[in-house]
């Protein structure tokens, strides 16, 4: 009994931050930027805040098992407005959409409704599941938020956890140097038992790793800033097929939000322009603009197994134990000491910071500061079966690059080390970056 009042505090307190960070990141935003201008890359806030409501609706207050879902009983008509599956991307700006005070009233009641029935009928397997996912899916469109603000060249968001102390104790500068780790049988993917689980991460299985080495940080500016001094986006025998095409048609010259001032780069971060931080990672780059560089360096990206082996395997006399850290620091959770998440520096902070969060083969900040590129199409593992929320992944199996490890941005509370997220390999506007492997 005691037990079931914890859980269902905890899910609550989840679904309660989740909001106050949602609210917090439109807070400040007028009426005329809910809307923002029209990107396939952004939704406009106004809708995206309404859609989040409609989730939280959809998987925790109308019948979740039925195809044919209940319609809303708090929104009426514009229950079609909201479901990003059926409203095309266009179409969002076009919708007669609810006002901000509407909006944010059938946000209100949609989260008090869900409170109140976690309260009454507690945490059963299925109430917790859909829980997490409404509070998990509030955390990534958060993150959405924040980039589209630095897309938009907004202030920088009014985070409460804004901390920028934790970086008094932290260590500055660059990180060199690979890792070497062992390879062999790799089970790669989440183990039944580890509590709630994206589709994509379900099951670990076997996979053989050669031996690699992997750098124990992602490329920074500077090592960035090498390459594009180096001519390398005019060089086309630096760029693949496809990034040869997305050269041609995009223009790019340099990274996305870089500018030449004297014979140094400034860049934009918000609205706000300066010098590039030269022991940062690179940042808002695309997967195509990864590839090259890892030409031009004359390394690789990792394969999605090798950075997760390299985030969650230990090592000893025979190659690796076979045990997997949920987390590369250990298997406790996420806190201030060991990664760059949840916001709390607004931006990516030195390679060299958070030694405490090394793996055990000593890859620094594979959790945090930058998403990471890795080699891999967006795929289905071994047996994959959708979740309920089945147009979570599988609508995008195929054509998407992997991500791995989360950003400055990202919420602490839905990550580990086998979170997979993935991306359009031209996008530069999410909080991307990559680290490289050696090519042996
Ligand atoms: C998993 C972050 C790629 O933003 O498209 C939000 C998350 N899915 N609503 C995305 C998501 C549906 C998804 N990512
Ligand atoms: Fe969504």
């Amino acid at each position: 009994m005691q037990d079931s009042r914890e859980l269902t505090d905890r899910l609550i307190g989840m679904l309660v931050d989740s909001r106050k960070r949602t609210l917090e990141l439109v807070s400040d935003l007028s009426d005329e930027q809910m809307i923002g201008p029209q990107l396939r890359i952004v939704n406009p806030p106004l809708w995206e805040i309404g859609h989040l409501a409609w989730f939280q609706e959809r998987w925790n207050l109308r019948r979740v098992t039925d195809e044919e879902f209940a319609p809303s009983t708090i929104l009426g008509r514009g229950d079609e407005f909201y479901d990003s599956m059926q409203v095309a991307h266009d179409t969002r700006w076009e919708l007669p959409l609810l006002s901000r005070e509407e909006t944010l009233s059938y946000m209100r009641r949609v989260l008090d409704e869900t409170l109140h029935s976690l309260r009454t009928e507690g945490p059963s397997p299925e109430a917790d599941y859909f829980a997490r996912l409404a509070a998990f899916h509030e955390d990534m469109h958060g993150e959405a938020f924040t980039y589209t603000r630095q897309t938009h060249g907004l202030p920088a968001p009014p985070i409460s956890e804004h901390d920028p102390a934790i970086l008094e104790a932290q260590p500055r500068g660059p990180l060199e140097g690979d890792a070497e780790v062992p390879g062999g049988e790799f089970m790669l993917g989440a183990t039944e038992g580890t509590g709630f689980v994206f589709d994509n991460e379900k099951w670990a299985h076997p996979v053989r790793v050669s031996p690699f080495r992997i750098s124990r940080a992602p490329v920074t500016n500077e090592q960035f800033g090498s390459f594009v001094d180096d001519g390398a986006y005019r060089r086309r025998e630096l760029w693949g097929e496809e990034g040869r095409r997305w050269l041609d048609e995009s223009g790019a010259e340099r990274p996305v939000y870089w500018s030449r001032v004297g014979d140094g780069w400034h860049h934009r971060h918000f609205d706000s322009e300066g010098p590039l931080n030269p022991h940062a990672p690179v940042i808002h780059v695309g997967w195509y603009e990864a590839e090259a560089y890892c030409r031009w360096a004359e390394r690789r990206l990792p394969t999605e197994a090798e950075w997760e082996m390299a985030a969650s395997a230990e090592p000893d006399a025979a190659g690796t134990t076979g045990r997997k850290r949920l987390y590369p620091w250990g298997d406790g959770p996420p806190g201030p000491r060991h990664a760059n998440l949840d916001g709390r520096l607004l931006g990516p902070v030195d390679v060299a910071a958070f030694p405490e969060g090394d793996s055990a083969f000593g890859c620094r900040q594979m959790v945090g500061n930058v998403w990471e590129w890795c080699a891999d199409d967006f795929g289905p593992y071994p047996g994959f079966v959708r979740d309920p929320y089945k147009d979570y992944s599988e609508p995008w199996f195929g054509d998407h690059k992997v991500q791995r490890g989360g950003s400055w941005a990202t919420r602490s509370r839905m990550l580990r080390n086998t979170w997979r997220n993935f991306a359009l390999p031209d996008r530069r506007d999410v909080f991307a970056g990559f680290r490289t492997c050696a090519l042996d």
